[in-house]
């Protein structure tokens, strides 16, 4: 059971933003991580939609034999945590804007959260926000386009960087000192958000407490894998595997990942 992988799903391949994460945190654990890039964007898309592709997708790293698996995407979150954890047997980690992290360090009590339609319209980020965010300016703006770009590898591209001014520069002159980045596919843009921003404000990435989290309940489960190689990554796609290949080595350096394509039962 231990040598059982970590599921780790998203709309596409925002959720590597987490994967990167996890593998430097777990080196022995094998993870499979399945990005549904074929049917990408999924934050205009209506949550039922969204949860059942959620569905389909847990369905799909069950059979791999996952002993976990990590909602990398806050939309699918957003959409189909509750559904999730109410109808499988396993532990389920989500992820959904760090509005906490950035109510607690604020200076200027003014934060910015860029985010897809769909998660902002969530449950969750209602409670989080009213929870955590009591007398404090949140500039919320959608990230239009951003995830198009990424899923292109685009992440570093004149027109990403004529985009985030787009969404960025109004939330600078409003003073926010916090920037969360609520969607997975955003941190690969934070080094040209780095650049808009400068020194002073902080870009602000939930994937390392998710890292935390899976720490925490692998612990817990007494399922941490014991064994001393290193680990093995599958990735599958409903994509283009050449893509997801091509994307992989933008952020790894390694040409020879074992990218497949998956075909998911309806
Ligand atoms: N990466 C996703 C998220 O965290 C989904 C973006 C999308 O497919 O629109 O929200």
């Amino acid at each position: 059971m231990n040598s059982a992988p970590i599921g780790i799903f998203d709309s596409g391949v925002g959720g590597l933003s987490v994967w990167k994460e996890v593998r430097a945190m777990f080196p022995h654990e094998n993870i499979v991580y399945f990005a549904d890039s074929a049917r990408c964007p999924y934050g205009p898309k209506p949550a039922e939609q969204i949860t059942q592709y959620a569905k389909q997708i847990t369905n799909f790293l069950l059979q791999q034999g996952c002993k976990l698996i990590i909602v990398a995407c806050n939309t699918a979150t957003a959409a189909a945590i509750d559904t999730l954890r109410a109808g499988y047997n396993i532990p389920f980690v989500g992820m959904e804007p760090a509005v906490k992290q950035a109510a607690l360090n604020t200076k200027t009590r003014k934060i910015g959260i860029l985010a897809t339609k769909g998660t902002f319209g969530g449950r969750l980020f209602k409670a989080t926000s009213q929870k955590y965010a009591q007398g404090i300016e949140s500039i919320e703006q959608v990230g239009e386009g951003l995830v198009e770009l990424a899923e292109k590898g685009l992440y570093a591209s004149d027109e990403a960087r004529q985009l985030l001014h787009k969404y960025i520069d109004p939330m600078m002159a409003a003073d926010v000192d916090q920037i969360v980045l609520g969607c997975t596919h955003y941190p690969f843009f934070k080094p040209l958000i780095e650049e808009i921003v400068g020194a002073n404000v902080s870009v602000i990435d939930p994937a390392p407490a998710v890292a935390h989290r899976v720490l925490d309940i692998l612990s817990q489960n007494q399922q941490l894998e014991s064994q001393t190689k290193l680990g093995d990554d599958i990735f599958y796609t409903s994509g283009e595997s050449v893509v997801l290949q091509s994307f992989l080595q933008s952020i790894t350096g390694n040409n020879n990942c074992d990218c497949r394509v998956a075909v998911l039962e309806k």
